[in-house]
């Protein structure tokens, strides 16, 4: 190493041994006799950190004594694209009272590094990782942005591109004009034998949009690796000096304020001919080394893993409590199975669901949200489903039928995404106000079914502020905004079903907010109270027991948070009829924390797509 270790300070001294064995051996595991390229990363880490400023260092000392800081009932975030929002940065600046008029401290702003228009995926084709978006402003502008956030104790979370970068990169530029040193950067081919043998074995992700793993380039006559869309192009990162320069790319970005590194698409990261190139362990290898080199240079960053894989694929991204990998995952299976419930009308899915999260260790943060910018998979239990003669075709084909409102009687407005005929296949997109029947109901002016999906909207709301974890409002949702049809008429946009959900937030509705009885002002409040409510009571926090109860109706869901002083039963009415949740909770009277009504906790009649979330004191325990 040219820095010597001697040279380090105290502090990073210390952080540094603590780790110094196990980095090693990990970046050698993958990297076998590349001490010279693990040197350079050790040199450049002390760097990064002598150039953090002094308040995130500060902000570093704060956390690393308060390690579960982000892991209290007072954690609520919301994710936003900031064009859509704010029109740039600053605009979004502007808006940080609104933000945090919506409880919000921890905000992820969707994609805004650089990338060329018209072939950005959404912003996650990244030309530049150390430029901002020039209509979304500058880098500085991103640092005081996340000063401001700070001071007002609210945390960003931004996305780290790591499986691929924009074909207008500097490095597939300079790969492009045939430099055999930024081609070892990606996966070049003369001719389609090894590809072909890939894709013997590696699925598809957009099997409609972007076909194929692989993509043909007529200038260069060589074929190249292209996971996502053909102008993404995946990064070699059994190229050590793609790790390297990643991480460096990372670890300028948290320098700049973020606190929360969103790992996009991080189970693709690793690719190996033979096998599904998804969740190898050699991902976990580099997940590992990201924890360990932020946990050295920058305790106080977070890691946040996009995994949307089945659960068995999901939880080993937490790592071991020896050894940990991300700090926080999606829970992205309890968010597709909320839409089964919806379409089906029928809890039971979601309830073993919850049983099966309620059995993984307390630590485990999950974020819970009920739409993102991405479209629904419908990643579900098909085996426990088979017990009830439930086959997946099948229930793919009628779930997408009835969230796209084909199947009678159904008030839902999606659309549906990658629909792969040969499969049978596809995705979901819609806004939560859209899913729920407030688009439809709106539209045709029909009162009495604007209420019922109001309430439906409301009780998923309540739903996903109940489980334990982070709960992540999709921007536009906490005022019921519908469906964004624009994009069907955009070029750049047309053939991506995903911009449905991406639209301009209307700040001309969110206005209508302050007037009693509109359809914002409804659903502003009720879910505004639902999150004072989480923020209050201390049972909400992720050390409470969680587990889930009978209600002998299918479609209401009962599950209940208890911790030594406070119990809370809260029931959910996934049917668009009243009905009773048969529970016998004999223990005295609770208070209804929504509306403050009174009750036992027993045969509960409940309204259609009602919640209740019954709470009360428990007994101190007698002193012996
Ligand atoms: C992630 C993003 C998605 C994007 C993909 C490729 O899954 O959420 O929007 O298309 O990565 O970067």
């Amino acid at each position: 190493m040219q820095i010597p270790i001697e040279a380090y300070n105290k502090e990073y001294k210390d952080r540094f041994l603590k780790y110094y064995d196990e980095f090693k051996w990990l970046y050698h595991e993958l990297y076998s006799g590349r001490t010279d390229m693990f040197e350079s990363l050790c040199d450049e880490m002390f760097r990064w950190y002598k150039e953090r400023g002094t308040e995130l260092k500060e902000m570093d000392r704060d956390r690393e004594r308060h390690p579960d800081w982000y892991k209290g009932n007072q954690m609520l975030g919301m994710m936003m694209y900031v064009d859509a929002f704010a029109g740039d940065l600053k605009g979004v600046r502007k808006k940080l009272d609104y933000i945090e008029e919506c409880n919000v401290n921890y905000l992820h702003l969707m994609p805004l590094l650089d990338s060329p228009e018209g072939r950005s995926d959404g912003g996650y084709a990244v030309a530049d990782f150390r430029k901002v978006k020039p209509e979304l402003g500058t880098m500085e502008d991103l640092e005081e942005l996340a000063g401001e956030c700070h001071k007002r104790g609210i945390s960003i979370c931004l996305d780290f591109v790591m499986n691929h970068t924009s074909e207008d990169h500097e490095w597939a530029k300079r790969a492009r004009q045939g430099d055999p040193e930024y081609k070892s950067r990606y996966y070049f081919y003369d001719n389609y034998d090894i590809p072909a043998q890939f894709e013997r074995t590696m699925p598809e992700v957009f099997p409609t949009t972007a076909p194929g793993n692989f993509s043909w380039l007529p200038d260069m006559e060589q074929f190249i690796m292209t996971t996502f869309y053909p102008y993404q192009w995946d990064l070699n990162y059994w190229n050590p000096v793609v790790l390297n320069e990643m991480i460096y790319n990372m670890l300028n970005l948290v320098n700049k304020g973020i606190d929360i590194i969103r790992i996009d698409a991080v189970p693709y990261i690793w690719k190996q001919l033979g096998t599904n190139c998804r969740n190898l362990p050699q991902v976990h290898n580099i997940v590992r080394i990201m924890r360990i080199i932020t946990e050295i240079v920058c305790p106080g960053v977070l890691l946040l893993g996009e995994v949307v894989m089945a659960p068995d694929k999901v939880v080993p991204y937490f790592g071991s409590v020896e050894k940990p990998e991300c700090h926080m995952l999606y829970n992205v299976t309890t968010m597709a199975t909320t839409w089964h419930s919806v379409a089906t009308k029928d809890a039971m899915l979601l309830k073993q669901q919850m049983n099966v999260v309620n059995t993984l260790p307390k630590d485990y943060v999950f974020l819970n949200y009920l739409r993102c910018h991405d479209d629904i998979g419908w990643g579900l239990d098909y085996l426990w489903l088979m017990q009830f003669g439930i086959g997946e075709v099948s229930h793919k084909r009628y779930l997408n039928n009835f969230l796209t409102g084909q199947y009678p009687g159904s008030f839902a407005r999606g659309e549906l995404y990658n629909s792969d005929p040969a499969s049978g296949d596809a995705r979901l997109c819609g806004t939560t106000a859209s899913l729920s029947g407030i688009e439809k109901a709106a539209y045709e002016r029909d009162d009495e079914a604007l209420k019922r999906a109001v309430s439906l909207d409301l009780m998923l709301h309540a739903y996903m502020l109940v489980q334990s974890g982070i709960p992540v409002v999709y921007s536009g949702d906490e005022i019921g905004q519908e469906n964004d049809y624009t994009y069907h008429k955009d070029p750049k946009k047309w053939d991506d079903s995903r911009y449905l959900h991406r639209g301009k937030f209307l700040w001309e509705k969110e206005a209508l907010r302050k007037q009693k009885g509109t359809l914002q002002q409804k659903i502003f409040d009720g879910l505004k109270r639902l999150e004072d409510i989480r923020k209050e009571k201390q049972l909400f926090c992720g050390d409470a027991d969680v587990w889930t109860v009978d209600t002998w109706d299918k479609s209401i869901l009962g599950i209940v948070r208890a911790n030594k002083e406070e119990k809370l039963v809260a029931l959910f009415n996934f049917s668009e009829f009243d009905k009773t949740a048969w529970i016998n909770e004999d223990d005295g009277i609770y208070t209804d924390l929504i509306t403050g009504s009174r009750m036992e906790a027993k045969g509960v009649n409940i309204p259609a797509y009602g919640v209740y979330w019954l709470y009360k004191r428990r007994k101190e325990p007698k002193e012996a």
